[in-house]
């Protein structure tokens, strides 16, 4: 067990907060602040408890370099916003100067400052000790809540714990306690849902799961590389070439462990990669040589939805078609609104499944969703992730 902001006294110290404020913007504007409201239950613990709060996070990959494009100042507004009180913002392209020092020192109890974009300086993700030093040198204790980060071994998620105690907050915890459980003793059937066009990018996870799952779905995109390895034709389909020998492999792991692989029965294809493009159904042996698969077929919703109902757990990683394309999303819609009508406990690991499931308005419906993509990720592959490592024990 993890150490968290309840197992240390934090009153009228200051406390630096590792977030992942890393959220979508267009044109200076945030378009989905999930990843800000998951923040909140920390910082406003902090608060209450009369903290000296110092909150820090990168944007984008501004590759060390201040780019404003990247500047964290909305983020302030709007965690000012939801906080319900002013959060200080004090913007240094070197993210560390004497008037961040200032600031910092001058807080007072249950005040809020946010500092700059740390991937404004190279040496973050570098994982500096100099700058992780720099960024301890402006408190007493170090919360790590950054889940979405907290795969990446960075000067503000790992190195900085060299130098000052650190604990955990509420998101990780929770998202340690969801993911953690899930994989390690869920409730049975334990089924697993993969999707999404790289088989490669999901290998590690499948890898791991397959031999803790009764049932392994697979749809998407990477479905038509295990077609592939199977021997079948896949028309224009995506294919993972490089990975056809490891889909092969897979599938006979699955046969060793006694798991049960549901791939696509049926799909929708069309000649060309576009929204309006005609849709024809086709089983899944029958992809004509000139059309492309872009989403699983209505047969095949049925199947996956039967499964889903008759599981006790269901993770979800990746859809299940091109779901941008609105005539192509009806899989991923299928399988978003069977996991909410389920009474399993059912967790969605991070990124494209994450914002279908926000998108389609089922999110309160499922039991948890992940703020990490590539951390979900990374965690469901059974790897330690570097940001949580650091935190001490109880
Ligand atoms: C994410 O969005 O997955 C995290 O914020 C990490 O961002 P990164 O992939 O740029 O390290």
């Amino acid at each position: 067990m993890k150490k968290t902001v309840k197992d240390i006294i934090v009153k009228d110290k200051k406390v630096i907060v590792r977030c992942d404020f890393n959220v979508p913007m267009i044109d200076g504007a945030i378009t989905d602040d999930t990843r800000i409201k998951a923040a909140l239950p920390t910082i406003e613990y902090l608060i209450a408890e009369g903290a000296k709060v110092i909150l820090m996070s990168h944007m984008g990959r501004p590759k060390g370099e201040p780019k404003m494009e990247f500047t964290l100042a909305p983020v302030a507004e709007r965690l000012s916003q939801y906080l319900k009180k002013d959060v200080k913002f004090v913007s240094s392209p070197v993210v560390v100067d004497d008037s961040v020092k200032a600031a910092a020192e001058n807080l007072a109890s249950g005040e809020v400052l946010l500092i700059e974009n740390v991937r404004f300086r190279k040496e973050e993700t570098d994982n500096d000790p100099g700058f992780a030093k720099e960024l301890a040198s402006l408190a007493e204790i170090f919360v790590q809540d950054a889940f979405g980060t907290a795969h990446r071994a960075h000067a503000s998620t790992a190195g900085i714990a060299e130098y000052l105690p650190c604990v955990s907050g509420f998101l990780i915890e929770k998202e340690v306690k969801f993911l953690g459980e899930a994989v390690e003793a869920p409730k049975r059937p334990f089924l697993a849902i993969m999707g999404g066009a790289k088989v490669g990018d999901k290998i590690p996870v499948i890898e791991n799961l397959i031999t803790k799952v009764d049932t392994l779905i697979i749809g998407g995109g990477m479905s038509y590389t295990f077609f592939k390895a199977m021997g079948l034709e896949i028309g224009k389909s995506i294919l993972d070439e490089g990975n056809i020998g490891l889909a092969a492999e897979l599938l006979k792991k699955a046969k060793d462990n006694g798991v049960e692989i549901l791939l696509p029965v049926d799909v929708v294809t069309a000649a060309e990669f576009s929204n309006d493009a005609e849709r024809v159904v086709v089983d899944f042996d029958k992809i004509p040589a000139d059309r492309e698969g872009m989403d699983i077929g209505p047969k095949t919703r049925e199947l996956y939805g039967k499964a889903i109902a008759e599981a006790a757990t269901v993770v979800w990683n990746g859809p299940m078609g091109v779901f941008e394309l609105p005539n192509f999303a009806e899989g991923t819609k299928a399988v978003a609104s069977y996991m909410a009508d389920s009474d399993a406990v059912t967790i969605i690991g991070g990124g494209d499944s994450a914002a279908a499931v926000e998108q389609m308005g089922f999110a309160d419906k499922m039991t948890h969703i992940s703020t990490g993509g590539g951390a979900s990720l990374e965690f469901l592959e059974g790897k330690e992730l570097p940001g949580i490592a650091v935190i001490e024990d109880k």
